[in-house]
């Protein structure tokens, strides 16, 4: 069965609680499609009134992060309880912004991914090399170590449903895309990798994001790439452009 494109915006920390309702009413009409899931992953304050603003349109509202135990003495931190009580069924896992600026680890990556799926919400596992990585030649071997890590203790028919977010660093927020032939490349090593971990069921069905300055112009070339289902969107996400992405084709 042919895999439905997901596309999701992560926002990152852009946009007051009354800034994401007027872009929300914004996107509405634009981002409207059956073809693709569309997903907001927004600020955890925005959560609330994003799902009021989203209400009777095909938008899903997503979180950036959430912590991986239950509950206690966490300051600042949200569980995954906390989400799912609201109706969010996204999440964010691992995105480099957060191994860079907040010290996650492939472990502590794979406790939130496991957490995750405990609580029906479904992970958005984010993986990239550095330039330095490519430069070196073992972009596929930081990433397969990545996913590996992240996937320990899934489930196949867990990981069915998750989403991989193939970002490589050195185009994050840079205007630098991946060509289209590197991209392919990199989702086609994890669809791999997963098949490899599972089985040929679970590297078919689940579904592998490429973000990293995705806008417009890119992403019809990006999203017919054969492993590419979907992206994952950030500066691009905050503007009228996101429609014309979520309707590619
Ligand atoms: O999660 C989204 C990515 O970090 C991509 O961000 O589209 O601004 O490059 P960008």
């Amino acid at each position: 069965m042919a895999r439905k494109k997901i596309i999701a915006g992560n926002w990152k920390m852009n946009m007051t609680p009354s800034e994401a309702v007027e872009l929300i009413n914004t996107l509405k009409p634009l981002v409207e499609t059956d073809e693709a899931d569309v997903v907001f992953c927004v600020p955890a304050i925005d959560i609330i009134p994003a799902l009021e603003a989203a209400k009777g349109s095909n938008i899903q509202i997503g979180a950036e992060n959430m912590y991986f135990e239950e509950k206690g003495a966490y300051t600042g931190e949200i569980s995954p309880a906390m989400l799912t009580d609201v109706g969010v069924k996204y999440v964010i896992i691992g995105h480099s912004e957060r191994r860079e600026y907040f010290a996650e680890t492939n472990e502590t990556v794979n406790k939130k991914v496991l957490k995750a799926f405990e609580h029906g919400i479904t992970p958005i596992v984010c993986c990239g090399e550095t330039l330095t990585q490519r430069e070196q030649g073992v972009t596929m071997d930081f990433i397969r170590q990545q996913v590996k890590i992240a996937f320990l203790g899934v489930t196949a028919e867990q990981a069915k449903t998750a989403v991989i977010a193939y970002e490589p660093i050195w185009a994050i927020g840079t205007g630098k895309t991946a060509t289209t032939e590197q991209a392919q490349e990199v989702c086609g090593g994890i669809r791999k990798c997963i098949a490899e971990i599972y089985d040929e069921a679970t590297a078919e069905a689940i579904r592998i994001q490429y973000g990293g300055s995705v806008n417009a112009k890119t992403a019809p070339e990006l999203f017919v790439q054969p492993d590419i289902d979907g992206g994952l969107v950030g500066g691009a996400a905050l503007k009228p452009d996101f429609g014309k992405i979520v309707n590619w084709k």
